[in-house]
């Protein structure tokens, strides 16, 4: 997006990720949780920081329906309102990631190009997509929020799987099939993912 912010100037930290990463004893990743509502993807991004918050390594989930409650409480469900809200997230991430967190975020983030995005921000291997998998059927049965139900009611417009897109990745990182496999399983395919690629310590 073009910058509407003129007369601005870029001011170099002395402080760099680097430094910041030795001072966290480890390296600053994104995990990019994406699924259908329902899917796990918030579940799952607390278990993993359980587990590396434990390991002494400094995390941060940023979650939909979280951040939507502050700093993208002004954008709704539309198309467009859910590209301006990726494009936040990625920014932040980005954010986060310079300041030498692990950054887990669980967002629907239905567009396949607003993933990409976020993706190309960050250096080559630093961004972990990683796609929660499960049937809308089985997302739809659980109904944890009772959102489903709403929405078939028709008192939830454009809702994901129903009556807005959801583009599943074609080149994620990770695929987990949250509906078949127990949560522990799953948090240890993400672990061993970031072990396997220098990430974290085994
Ligand atoms: S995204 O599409 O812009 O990435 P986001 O992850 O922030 O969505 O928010 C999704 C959450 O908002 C869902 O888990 C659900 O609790 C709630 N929600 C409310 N309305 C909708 C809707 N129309 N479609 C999907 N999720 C919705």
């Amino acid at each position: 997006m073009a910058s509407k912010s003129n007369n601005t100037v870029w001011h170099k930290s002395s402080i760099t990720r680097a430094d910041r990463e030795k001072l966290h004893k480890h390296k600053s990743v994104v995990l990019w949780f994406t699924g259908l509502s329902g899917s796990g993807k918030s579940t799952l991004a607390h278990a993993i920081e359980e587990q590396l918050y434990k390991n002494g390594i400094s995390t941060y989930v940023l979650d939909g329906d979280n951040v939507r409650h502050g700093l993208c409480s002004d954008l709704s469900f539309t198309d467009s309102d859910r590209v301006e809200n990726i494009r936040r997230i990625g920014e932040l991430a980005k954010l986060l990631t310079d300041a030498g967190v692990i950054t887990l975020t669980a967002f629907i983030s239905p567009f396949k190009v607003d993933r990409e995005e976020a993706r190309k921000r960050l250096p080559h291997g630093d961004f972990f997509e990683i796609y929660c998998l499960c049937p809308i059927e089985t997302c739809e049965q659980r109904d944890v929020k009772g959102l489903y139900k709403k929405a078939r009611a028709g008192e939830i417009p454009f809702f994901t799987g129903i009556d807005s897109a959801y583009e599943a990745p074609d080149r994620a990182e990770l695929v987990i099939n949250t509906s078949e496999l127990s949560l522990d399983a799953c948090v240890q395919m993400v672990l061993h993912l970031l072990i396997e690629r220098g990430v974290i310590n085994g």
